[in-house]
């Protein structure tokens, strides 16, 4: 496995931490070899003394950082003596002439099977691939794989999208490209599909004829922690929806693929992000919210105003929180709002995805219980994985009184789970040539394509609405769906 941008925050915080667990479960090869490069000089011993330290170190723990267990001490050490480490620049030929040799050298001759990670910023992308195929380390031959593993963003709008998937294709047959979601590695994002497909209680109501809208939800507690130099170019918009956030979409918006295989289950989760409609201006300036976070204190903690977050822009109008409004135009959805939000520095972290359904007829219930409420179920990703259905019960006493109750399934109730960050699965599937779990070219410029307008709206700077940090994000949000009717779920 090479990684570029192996002195990265992505390598480091995520990546050393997901081989770990995969060497700990016994899920890589005793060959197995991982191959750093970066800019800065230094040797194999002070590469993998420096990810060491941090593995063990304090650091900067919470979301988005995962550290092995105490267990994984021994699989560190395995993995300690397969690392090794090339400097060279990203853009230099001469890193790429390095390279080969090296990976004659680790790999024996012709280099053996190669995984090349590019953990770095989003620019170098087309780039690397290029030059990796320029000095021919890309060529598949005597039945050995070489495989790019590529990460979000995968641009930054629907051209440039198409145009890092063109420039990836001329270099690359489809089959070795893995465009990374981190979401798809989620154990509850995939047990969506099982959900829906491997029970037949939900498939049948799965439609407009019981479902009366979908929220889904990705709120977070940390602020931009550090990546202001990214964030405040991004925002929300970007960095969440269509990747992470579409990929919920699509999980629980999808077809039954006639087959687990990955072509069928990529075709149709591309075909129904493809069958999103796409909004006007004034529909995506209408079915939007963008809120930035000031001053406020989440979980006890105080939080900065995003705007004093070190390289954010003094005045700017970058999302920090937005909420979204689409539909589908298809048999099984049309009618069906789907919302979406995400935001950073809210109340709890919580990411779901909730179903719910048309309410029961009032009448039997009448003037003394009121009418039920509606039947909500959760697929909840983050942090209580688990799945739970909101339902009405009679309140024990002599009258009828309808009382809300939950029935609830909690992963950690059922399983213990191996200590894994999402990356694992993901490293494994990439490295065993399942691509199931990666966004295929199509689904993610569709996804561009339906996020387009809100990005041209989004850069009316009078719209972003301030919310205090530690809130449930900005009060526009909540009329973006009174406006229908409807409330957002609480967060947490
Ligand atoms: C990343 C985004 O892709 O996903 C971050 O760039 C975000 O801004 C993160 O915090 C959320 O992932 P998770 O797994 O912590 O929910």
């Amino acid at each position: 496995m090479v990684i570029f941008g192996a002195g990265g925050d992505l390598a480091k915080r995520l990546l050393a931490p997901a081989l770990c667990n995969l060497a700990e479960g016994g899920g890589l090869d005793e060959a197995f070899k991982v191959l750093g490069v970066d800019h800065k000089a230094k040797g194999d011993a002070a590469f993998a003394d420096g990810l060491g330290a941090f593995l063990r170190g304090p650091g900067a723990d919470g979301e988005g950082t995962s550290r092995p267990t105490k267990a994984a001490a021994a699989a560190w050490k395995w993995l300690e003596e397969r690392l090794f480490y090339q400097a060279g620049e990203f853009e230099d030929p001469a890193t790429y002439s390095a390279l080969a040799a090296r990976l004659e050298a680790l790999g024996g001759e012709g280099g053996g099977n190669v995984l090349f990670y590019l953990a770095v910023a989003p620019r170098f992308f087309g780039d690397i691939v290029e030059r990796l195929a320029a000095a021919g380390l890309t060529r598949e031959a005597n039945a050995r794989f070489r495989r790019v593993v590529i990460e979000k963003p995968f641009g930054t709008d629907l051209a440039s999208a198409k145009a890092l998937n063109a420039r990836v294709g001329k270099c690359l047959d489809e089959h070795q490209v893995y465009r990374i979601d981190h979401f798809l590695g989620k154990e509850t994002v995939r047990n969506i599909l099982v959900t829906r497909f491997a029970n037949g209680v939900f498939e049948p109501v799965w439609n407009r004829l019981h479902i009366d809208h979908v929220q889904i939800t990705a709120s977070e507690t940390v602020g931009v922690e550090g990546r202001g130099g990214y964030y405040d170019r991004a925002g929300a918009l970007r960095d969440m929806v269509p990747s992470h956030l579409f990929q919920l979409l699509a999980m629980t918006a999808m077809e039954t693929p006639n087959t687990f295989e990955a072509d069928a289950v990529r075709a149709e989760k591309a075909r129904v992000v493809e069958a999103v409609q796409l909004q006007s201006l004034s529909e995506a300036s209408a079915n939007s919210v963008r809120g930035q976070y000031r001053v406020g204190r989440v979980n006890g903690r105080e939080v900065a105003d995003y705007r004093h977050e070190p390289r954010v822009a003094a005045r700017s109008h970058t999302e920090t929180y937005v909420a979204l409004k689409f539909t589908i135009d298809n048999w099984r959805w049309a009618g069906v709002p789907f919302y979406l939000r995400t935001g950073k520095a809210l109340a709890a972290r919580d990411t779901s995805v909730a179903i719910r359904f048309r309410r029961a007829p009032g009448h039997l219930f009448g003037p003394v219980a009121g009418p039920p409420a509606a039947n909500t179920l959760i697929l909840q990703i983050q942090p209580h994985e688990g799945v739970s259905l909101a339902f009405e019960a009679k309140r024990p006493g002599p009258d009828v009184e309808l009382a809300p109750v939950r029935m609830d399934f909690r992963y950690a109730d059922y399983f213990a789970a191996a200590p894994a960050n999402g990356y694992e699965t993901l490293l494994y599937d990439a490295m065993i040539g399942d691509p199931t779990q990666f966004a295929g070219a199509r689904e993610i410029e569709f996804a561009w394509r339906a996020v387009e307008p809100f990005l041209q709206v989004g850069q009316d700077a009078g719209k972003v609405h301030g919310y205090a940090a530690g809130s449930a994000g900005p009060r526009q949000a909540d009329d973006l769906m009174a406006r229908d009717g409807r409330a957002w779920r609480p967060i947490g």
